[in-house]
């Protein structure tokens, strides 16, 4: 079939990547490390990455790695996780992109992948992709200085300081357990863990050396950013399984004299501002959408998660250029679903942009509708969908790709 753009798309081979190097650079603003290329590149499937050549040069690419996705309930999916999505600002806003995203999903569903997903860098390219966001960022900056706890809150400690990589098997031991609770943690591969402990210049943004607070069932792990006037912790990582873990690792951070404020970035409904006295220390600072996903078998991935209510219902799902979707009857019982296409007349039509949306818990049917993103006539059955999909874990991406 001829090309609508004209380009040639083709698998990348290795002589391919200075040039994808390069524009990469051109279209994100910075180089890459080598040694981060060639860490990504241990995560890629043989097929999974295609660019758009105009004549000798690479015009066009994107990339998919081999990810595990974790769903409520605690089922983990193999998840294609898009990334390193770009087009050069000579050959921009002539459907390439629209031809990658084209071969590149063929290629997904060849490989069975039941779900793709990505982060985005701006929010208005991917939703007539078919992604949805599913998860939501907040970056919260706590002004420490003065700051107390309530009496009420527990004081159990058992927080150490430790060394990051002295401890990185505990450290691993214990993002394993957060992200298989974790609806969005991702399965972190030993190259990966690499590359946090290697903790090199490069990576840390300004900050300091990695450093860690270490507790039985929780970590974080920090960089101090700033100068002897004023001084950050800026958390990278906290993973907390239990509360306690939770509150003696905060109020570890909390309690460093020395320093002005602590930064982190959080999904939605974060306990610490119950914590504290004064709950307008922590003050939300952004607030971005995380991870988006576009479910690539729609019954496979709707049966994979558990749910809060029993539901029954049927979706008509629309899709855009990548023509996905289709009309599906759910049964929802004990928790578990079950779907199977339909020709019955839907109770619930949406894109399946928004079924993305709904499918980590993060966004309510109820608040889609009355965007009218979500069509439904009958309001019992958008109650239904909102109290089937909550959780309550709040989704959070398990690492930035
Ligand atoms: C984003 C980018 C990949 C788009 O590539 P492109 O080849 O120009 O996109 P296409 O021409 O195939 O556009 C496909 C559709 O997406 C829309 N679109 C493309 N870029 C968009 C943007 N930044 N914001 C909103 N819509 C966008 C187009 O208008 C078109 O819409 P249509 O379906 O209504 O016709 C390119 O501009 C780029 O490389 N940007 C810088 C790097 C970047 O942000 N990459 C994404 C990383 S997640």
């Amino acid at each position: 079939m001829p090309s609508p753009t004209g380009l040639v798309i083709r698998s990348a081979e290795d002589a391919d990547w200075p040039a994808m190097v390069l524009l990469a650079a051109t279209c994100f603003g910075s180089f890459r490390p080598r040694e981060a290329n060639d860490m990504w590149r241990t995560l890629m499937p043989a097929d999974g990455v295609v660019i758009a050549c105009d004549g000798d040069d690479v015009v066009g690419m994107a990339y998919y790695l081999d990810l595990r996705l974790t769903v409520p309930g605690g089922a983990v999916l193999p998840m294609a996780g898009v990334s390193w999505v770009c087009v050069a600002p000579t050959h921009r806003r002539r459907g390439v992109l629209r031809e990658m995203f084209g071969e590149l999903h063929r290629r997904m569903a060849l490989s069975d992948y039941p779900i793709a997903g990505l982060e985005a860098s701006e929010g208005g390219i991917y939703s007539r992709f078919g992604y949805g966001q599913a998860s939501v960022v907040e970056s919260l900056s706590v002004d420490r200085r003065g700051v107390e706890f309530l009496d009420e809150v527990p004081d159990r400690g058992g927080v150490r300081i430790v060394t990051p990589v002295e401890h990185r098997d505990r450290i691993e031991e214990i993002y394993e357990r957060w992200r298989l609770r974790t609806p969005g943690g991702l399965f972190t591969p030993r190259q990966m863990w690499d590359q946090v402990f290697g903790d090199r210049e490069e990576y840390r943004r300004g900050g300091g050396p990695l450093m860690a607070l270490l507790h039985d069932d929780g970590f974080a792990m920090y960089r101090i950013h700033g100068d002897s006037e004023r001084k950050t912790v800026a958390i990278t990582k906290l993973a907390a399984v239990t509360v306690d873990a939770y509150v003696a690792l905060w109020r570890a951070l909390l309690g460093m004299d020395l320093m002005d404020t602590v930064t982190i970035e959080a999904p939605p409904r974060e306990l610490l501002p119950y914590l504290l006295t004064d709950a307008r220390r922590v003050r939300l600072t952004d607030r971005e959408d995380g991870l988006w996903l576009r479910m690539l078998d729609v019954p496979a991935v709707l049966e994979a998660r558990t749910y809060a209510a029993d539901a029954t219902f049927a979706l008509d799902v629309s899709d855009g250029p990548l023509d996905g979707g289709g009309r599906f009857a759910c049964e929802i019982r004990d928790g578990r679903a079950r779907c199977v296409p339909t020709d019955a007349e839907p109770d619930v039509g949406l894109t399946l942009s928004v079924l993305g949306s709904l499918y980590l818990g993060e966004h309510r049917a109820s608040a889609l509708a009355a965007a009218n993103r979500l069509r439904c006539n009958d309001s019992a059955v958008i109650a239904t969908l909102d109290a089937a999909f909550a959780t309550d874990v709040p989704a959070e991406l398990g690492f930035g790709f």
